[in-house]
């Protein structure tokens, strides 16, 4: 038997942690976003990326104002979306500051390759995007990123990394 829909008023203080806890209840793909070059790089993991239109090709993702890949995006004016397999947890962990790790030391213990832009795309990842920035749209605590797809990379195996209920979960081919 299923259990009844918990009906919730997002217009009380608890407002922010019901969404929150309604959208731990949707299954993410878990990518990289980078941006930056050299030592003057950073990244952030997210679950926001999702194509916008095939043609001409772009892509959305969602990326805190507050993070330290924020104005890096806006400076460089590219960026790059690795989308991870379930190989990729660590590289997801150091890429959502777990353990302190910030900047240009969250892509040690990787290989990145760059394609158009300049980006850092990881070389074993499921999918690349090296993107150009577009715009970027600036709602609530984050900005919509909106970038043209330069170039793609794919690997045609294995499975994906997601995330649900608050944690990792591989998803097998
Ligand atoms: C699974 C997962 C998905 C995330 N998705 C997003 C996202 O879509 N947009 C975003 O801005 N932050 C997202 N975050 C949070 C950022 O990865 C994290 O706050 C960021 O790396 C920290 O930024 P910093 O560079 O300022 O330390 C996500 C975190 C996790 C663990």
């Amino acid at each position: 038997m299923s259990e009844r829909l918990m009906l919730r008023d997002l217009s009380t203080s608890e407002g922010a942690a019901a969404f929150r806890a309604a959208m731990r209840l949707l299954v993410g793909n878990v990518s990289v976003i980078t941006a930056g070059a050299g030592r003057d790089r950073s990244g952030l993991v997210v679950i926001s990326m999702v194509s916008l239109s095939a043609d001409p090709p772009k892509v959305i993702a969602c990326v805190n104002r507050s993070s330290s890949t924020w104005p890096l995006i806006e400076r460089f004016g590219h960026f790059g979306v690795s989308s991870l397999g379930p190989q990729h947890q660590q590289v997801a962990e150091r890429f959502s500051g777990f353990g302190g790790i910030k900047g240009a030391d969250r892509y040690e213990g990787a290989d990145w390759i760059t394609l158009a832009t300049g980006a850092s795309l990881l070389e074993d990842a499921v999918a690349v995007f090296d993107c150009r920035l577009d715009e970027m749209i600036d709602r609530g605590s984050h900005s919509i990123v909106i970038g043209s797809v330069a170039a793609v990379g794919t690997r045609d195996s294995g499975g994906a990394l997601t995330y649900w209920r608050g944690g990792y979960r591989a998803l097998a081919a």
